[in-house]
């Protein structure tokens, strides 16, 4: 038996069907490459016939991604796998990754099909998958409550079809560990055929039992773990990718397996997840969480001045937590400066770096220490911006307890300047709806967000919006010492997001 398991991330498929958690092309493409950085073995882009969004940004990663296998999902009927082809055909390494349940409930209810009709029809959809990619995998959905013996007969047919990787999912995160590992043995029993091909499981998290039963998987013999960033997926979550990894990294003692993910990168990829979606995980969430390495309680603090491993089983830094803390202020130049940033893991070119530096030095202007937190954020803001549409030139805000707020906002386009004035419950709510009557589009806030990056009077105020407009969903970031200033500059980047995706699809469209 192979010690190397393959990762499969769904954090893009799975993923995205959390609520909160849907994403543009573009921040689909910037987290594949960031999927690549940390050698995932295999990233599914999405279900490419879901909608015509999904299928092009299952196309476009298909594009960009150069080492790992690019899947798509599909259900088991022609019409799904024909689509997933056609949109990864041009990766690399494709995979069409097609299911259909097995479990008497699903058969009977969702599907109204006969036992001997899904495994006619999973065999028959597995050979038409097989006709466009030697690299298959087929998945029997609601597999732990599926009756073994016939789930064994449908992995023998579909593997005489064809598939090369046979999942089996925890759908609905039902299984306990030790039951989830001698339900695969006995399968394993069943169907030697398995023993042939990769076996993966996809366990969800609706007891909190994700990353357990993945790894009771694991020593059942599963050599492909499916997984996500943060645990986001469908209700309470997938198993939580940097969770079984460093379990797998830490305890090798215990399972003798590895991964081929670069772990100092679960923390960019946390973080990077957290901007794009506006959902930030919980402080105390194993591994990524920020207090996941901090000791509070003196006898513990104590203990970890003495040695380490008094209190801690794993390093910070081994997951990506910087242990350098070196303060940066208004005196550093730019060469500190892009020290910094490269320390914190960015290749960024030289214009951006540029631009990062000028807003640095108007930060360091007002705060006098600026910490790692707050380069962050500025960088993340630089990569987060599309090319400018409107651009804020000054507002002014009537506000108090007594009166409805007032806000008068001017924004320049094209070198023209326009003003509009509009009432509204609050400052801030009032600034938006003066963008709106400027922009001309009666936009939706879906979400808004305000944090302060680091403690302090003197901190930066991050605040995220999510617009929603025909459909289309834009998020945008806005940093200030001012909390409105932040709001306004947030929602004047989903905006400009949202022109410049209109102007993207009228090019491809000529
Ligand atoms: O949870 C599940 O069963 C799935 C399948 C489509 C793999 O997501
Ligand atoms: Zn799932």
């Amino acid at each position: 038996m192979s010690n190397r398991i393959q990762i499969f991330d769904t954090t893009l498929r799975d993923g995205e069907q959390s609520p909160g958690c849907s994403m543009n092309i573009a921040e689909k493409v910037e987290l594949a490459r960031q999927l690549e950085r940390m050698n995932v073995d295999v990233i599914e882009a999405g279900f490419a016939i879901s909608s015509p969004g999904d299928f092009q940004s299952v196309k476009t990663v298909a594009g960009v991604v150069e080492n790992a296998v690019v899947a798509s999902l599909a259900r088991a009927v022609p019409e799904d796998i024909d689509r997933a082809w056609e949109a990864v055909a041009e990766a690399v390494s494709p995979r069409i990754h097609t299911f259909l349940a097995t479990s008497p409930i699903h058969m009977e209810y969702k599907l109204r099909m006969t036992p001997g009709q899904v495994l006619e029809t999973s065999e028959a959809m597995v050979r038409r998958a097989k006709s466009y990619t030697s690299d298959v995998e087929f998945s029997a959905e609601d597999a732990t409550r599926s009756d073994p013996e016939f789930l064994a007969r449908v992995f023998d047919a579909v593997i005489k079809a064809g598939a090369t990787t046979i999942n089996i999912p925890d759908t609905v995160g039902y299984a306990v560990p030790d039951e989830f590992y001698e339900f695969l043995m006995k399968i394993r029993h069943r169907c030697p055929a398995l023993d042939n091909v990769v076996i993966s499981v996809h366990c969800h998290n609706d007891l909190g039992l994700g990353v357990a039963n993945s790894l009771a998987g694991i020593r059942a013999g599963a050599t492909q773990v499916e997984c996500t960033i943060n645990g986001i997926g469908e209700r309470a979550g997938n198993a939580a990718m940097e969770e079984i990894v460093m379990a797998l990294a830490t305890r090798r003692d215990m399972y003798g397996i590895q991964t081929g993910i670069e772990t100092t990168e679960l923390v960019r990829a946390s973080k990077l997840l957290s901007r794009i979606t506006g959902v930030t995980v919980q402080p105390n969430k194993a591994i990524v969480g920020e207090n996941a390495f901090a000791h509070e309680a003196g006898i513990h603090q104590h203990g970890v001045l003495q040695n380490k491993e008094t209190y801690e089983i794993m390093t910070p830094e081994s997951v990506g937590f910087k242990a350098n803390q070196m303060v940066l202020g208004k005196h550093s130049g730019k060469h500190a400066f892009r020290t910094k940033v490269e320390e914190l893991g960015y290749d960024i070119s030289e214009a951006d770096l540029q631009i990062a530096f000028e807003q640095f030095k108007n930060v360091a202007d007002k705060k006098k220490s600026v910490y790692d937190q707050d380069i962050e954020a500025i960088i993340a803001k630089r990569l987060d911006e599309v090319p400018v549409a409107y651009e804020l030139e000054r507002f002014v805000i009537n506000s108090g307890n007594s009166i409805t707020s007032t806000a008068v906002i001017t924004l320049v386009r094209d070198g023209k300047s326009y003003e509009k004035v509009a009432r509204g419950e609050g400052p801030i709510y009032a600034s938006f709806q003066a963008i709106d009557k400027i922009v001309g589009k009666r936009m939706h806030l879906e979400d808004y967000q305000l944090r302060s990056i680091t403690e302090g009077e003197d901190a930066l105020g991050d605040a995220f919006v999510k617009l929603e407009a025909d459909g289309q969903r834009y998020s945008g970031r806005g940093l200030s010492h001012d909390v409105i200033e932040a709001s306004i500059l947030a929602y004047i980047n989903a905006v400009n997001k949202m022109i410049y995706e209109a102007s993207m699809a009228e090019e491809a469209a000529n």
